[in-house]
């Protein structure tokens, strides 16, 4: 960890900017060497849905949350003392841009469902297996390859005109450096990736008609790609010394945040996506093809199961139904109701990624009687959340994964109730870490190991990142929550059909 003498000979440590570049808004945090948090900040932004469906956000939107948040986030502050800037961004985003950068057309975000007919094409027609063998995964909606296909039948006009493909937060630093890079994290999600030898896939880029030349540099997560530009530096007051380093998908960034990295780890994050995110030091395909197997951002890989609706199904549940955002007043008292309740939620609000790749799911109640009350549609509403993370659990086991036990983090891990309901329907102890902002906390380490503040990413995260608190799993409501499980399990299958229809 290095330190220097500040003007007034105290001992002062360098700093170290993250970025969460997320998908209602975006998180700075300026942190320490040694990990402890100097500042934050939040600039929050909005999504367009052009059609049901359709997930939209136009990219200047970010590079302006960005100016405007790293200012805030520096006010007051040492600025001489930061040496570099990282990223966790949302993943699978199109950003396309032309021959003079300009923006070609809003990005089509990790969530949009408009790719039905491309995701089926390539599943289908190009092959699961020969997705696999390419890429080390089959293709979902929310990938960026099908939005690519997308955009060349629906937009030709705008698909001739693509010079550069990018990620949200590579988007960004491009913006910020000058640098035209990515990470093998994020980069994994586009579906253009070889994932097990780190290169892109030259069969995938045939596939998809784009060309190589497109796409953005790949490095490793802590890995520098450049300074921060000095017209950027010069108007937030930093030294044009600063280091951009690349960064990763916003859950790769988590897991280094909360600390799974290396072997066997697991972090869940309860965003406005919900994942379940085991770290491995070997390459493995998903034999069930239900789960991502993409680059991790500390050298290795993982296995990931993404839901689609997360915390965003408690905020759409409390801020849009029940008009009410005092979150803690809706779930107050409903411990007591933990493994009893007979209400059921679906949480496919936006479709469903993991495991049921299916664009046409729909969120759902099921079980309501005459006495139902509030506190228990908001309870199943949390539940389902869990289920559909087990769902996740069961496809991670099914690939012979053994998870003990999780970390949580995300807006939603900061319910105590949310936090037992996770260690119950999954059946292990939870820990919840000091830090709970993942991707911004997890990106500031990446900027830090670019930097040599540590020579790996786990030696970082061995050095800094601590765990607050463990939540246990009550084994006669964990039991009860088998069985309720069992139950959720059978609604898809069910609803499937009717989903389409509707
Ligand atoms: C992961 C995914 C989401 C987004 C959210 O595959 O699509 O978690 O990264 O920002």
């Amino acid at each position: 960890m290095a330190a220097f003498c500040d003007a007034a000979g105290e001992t002062a440590m360098n700093t170290y900017i993250g970025i969460d570049l997320g998908t209602s808004g975006a998180k700075f945090l300026l942190v320490a060497s040694d990990g402890s948090i100097l500042a934050e900040n939040t600039q929050t932004y909005s999504v367009d849905y052009p059609q049901s469906g359709w997930s939209e956000q136009s990219p200047a939107l970010w590079y302006d949350a960005a100016i405007a948040g790293l200012k805030q986030l520096l006010h007051g502050q040492d600025k001489s003392a930061v040496k570099g800037i990282s990223f966790g961004g949302q993943m699978h985003g199109l950003v396309v841009l032309d021959e003079n950068d300009s923006i070609i057309r809003p990005a089509i975000l990790w969530n949009d469902g408009r790719t039905e007919k491309e995701t089926a094409y390539l599943n289908e027609h190009i092959g699961k297996e020969t997705l696999s063998a390419y890429t080390g995964n089959i293709a979902f909606a929310g990938f960026t390859a099908p939005k690519i296909l997308w955009m060349r039948e629906n937009e030709p006009q705008n698909f001739a005109r693509i010079a550069k493909i990018c990620l949200p937060k590579d988007y960004l630093a491009y913006k910020l450096s000058g640098s035209f890079c990515t990470d093998f994290s994020d980069a994994s999600g586009m579906l253009l990736l070889d994932v097990k030898n780190r290169r892109w896939s030259a069969e995938m880029c045939k596939i998809c008609h784009i060309s190589e030349s497109m796409l953005p540099k790949l490095y490793e997560s802590y890995e520098t790609v450049g300074y921060l530009k000095e017209e950027i530096a010069k108007e937030l007051g930093l030294p044009a010394s600063v280091k951009i380093i690349a960064g990763a998908g916003d859950n790769a960034a988590a897991a280094v945040g909360t600390g799974v990295v290396g072997e066997g780890g697991c972090n869940i994050s309860l965003g406005t996506s919900g994942t379940l995110f085991v770290s491995s030091k070997q390459y493995a395909e998903d034999r069930v093809n239900a789960l991502h197997s993409f680059c991790h951002a500390d050298g290795g890989w993982h296995l990931m199961g993404c839901i689609l609706s997360a915390a965003s199904c408690n905020a759409w549940w409390s801020d849009q139904i029940l008009q009410s955002n005092d979150y803690g007043k809706e779930q107050q008292g409903l411990e007591e109701e933990l493994g009893k309740n007979s209400v059921y939620f679906l949480p496919y609000l936006m479709g469903e990624r993991s495991p049921h790749n299916d664009v046409n799911a729909r969120g759902a109640f099921i079980g309501m009687r005459p006495d139902t009350t509030r506190g228990q549609m908001t309870l199943a509403v949390l539940e389902g959340v869990g289920f559909a993370l087990r769902d996740c659990l069961e496809a991670a086991k099914a690939n012979g994964v053994r998870v003990e036990k999780t970390k949580l983090c995300g807006g939603g891990a900061k319910s105590p109730l949310w936090q037992k309901i996770i260690a119950n329907v999954m059946h292990m102890p939870v820990e919840i870490p000091q830090t709970e902002q993942g991707p911004s906390y997890g990106g500031a380490m990446l900027a830090m190991v670019g930097c040599g503040e540590y020579p790996s990413v786990a030696e970082a995260a061995k050095k800094i990142v601590r765990v607050k608190k463990t939540v246990l799993p009550d084994e006669k409501i964990a039991d009860a929550y088998d069985k309720k499980y069992a139950a959720f399990r059978k609604f898809y299958p069910a609803l499937k059909d009717v989903f389409k229809e509707i």
